[in-house]
């Protein structure tokens, strides 16, 4: 390939940096971060109570943390299906729990947080395609189109899932939101990305998602890398190597606990610059997590 086609988008990409972001983004992560230390503030009471909950002691509700009393009650309700031997997806006390927690004030502001990343870097970086990885029910996705609408972006938006829900959401988001330039794919992270999807995107593409690694697996990088080129990232990556009950007991619903220490020699080989968006709450609180990372090549 002419190298001279590709100039442009080098010269795009190389623009972000560490303090590009510090600076496009710095009133996004003050209210984050101070968010962070003052709502997950307690999070080691919940940890070790949720041992308690693990080793089926009794534990108040009032003991918990506001903050993390729905993911109390959700432990609850899996050790209670673990003592009865089996799992049920559909039990109503899961479902409605499940649903407090995505409408809860967190999911919602951790939302805002990630798309207004995205699309203040994604201006920097004169990205062309954004990509969804993960969108299921199509909550962060509804938030994406929300902000552009706010911020007066229009991009392209593709977003993908492993799961056909994301083809039936396509249509309602379609209705919802008529002047958005949107296509749904089937994408399953552990494999690399369908033709389709490498054809349907131009570059720089931003990639951005919540909640969907932990479904996954850490080796996903490589698949994603081959389709993206910066990465906003809503994942919780565990950066002391600390496990608590609540991990344990959530990997039965799928959400398996990474280790920073295993993604980073992933992204040290496909997405070498990388940001961690709230090292200041880590700092303050000790916060096992990271929960929002951005990366670019
Ligand atoms: C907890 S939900 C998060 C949904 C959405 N990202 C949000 O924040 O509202 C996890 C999503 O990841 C999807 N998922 C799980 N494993 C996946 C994989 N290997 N490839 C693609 N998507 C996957 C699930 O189908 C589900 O929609």
């Amino acid at each position: 390939m002419n190298p001279r086609i590709l100039e442009p988008f080098l010269q795009r990409l190389t623009m972000l940096s560490k303090s590009l972001i510090e600076q496009t983004c710095s009133d996004l992560e003050k209210q984050y971060v101070d968010y962070l230390i003052s709502h997950f503030g307690q999070w080691r009471v919940w940890a070790e109570a949720s041992q308690r909950v693990a080793d089926r002691q009794s534990v108040s509700e009032q003991e918990i943390p506001e903050a993390f009393r729905t993911e109390f009650k959700i432990m609850q309700v899996i050790v209670e299906m673990q003592d009865l031997g089996k799992f049920d997806w559909k039990n109503p006390t899961l479902m409605k729990l499940f649903g407090e927690l995505s409408q809860g004030p967190f999911y919602k502001f951790f939302g805002d947080t990630i798309t207004k990343i995205a699309l203040r870097l994604a201006q920097k970086a004169g990205v062309k395609t954004l990509l969804e990885i993960g969108a299921g029910r199509a909550n962060l996705t509804k938030i994406m189109l929300d902000q552009m609408a706010a911020m007066n972006i229009s991009l392209p938006l593709v977003t993908t899932d492993s799961q056909p829900v994301i083809l039936d959401n396509i249509v309602t988001l379609k209705a919802d939101y008529p002047r958005a330039d949107m296509a749904a794919l089937l994408w399953n992270i552990t494999d690399p990305p369908p033709e389709e999807l490498i054809q349907n995107v131009r570059h720089p593409v931003l990639v951005y998602e919540r909640y969907t690694l932990n479904y996954a697996n850490v080796s996903a990088i490589k698949n994603i890398a081959r389709v993206a080129d910066i990465l906003v990232l809503g994942d919780w990556f565990n950066c002391t190597g600390e496990l608590f009950a609540y991990d344990e007991v959530f990997k039965k619903i799928g959400a398996m606990p990474f280790f920073f220490k295993d993604i980073k020699p992933l992204l040290d080989e496909h997405f070498p610059n990388q940001h961690i968006f709230d090292q200041r709450a880590i700092d303050a609180i000790k916060l096992p997590n990271i929960t929002l990372l951005i990366a670019w090549k």
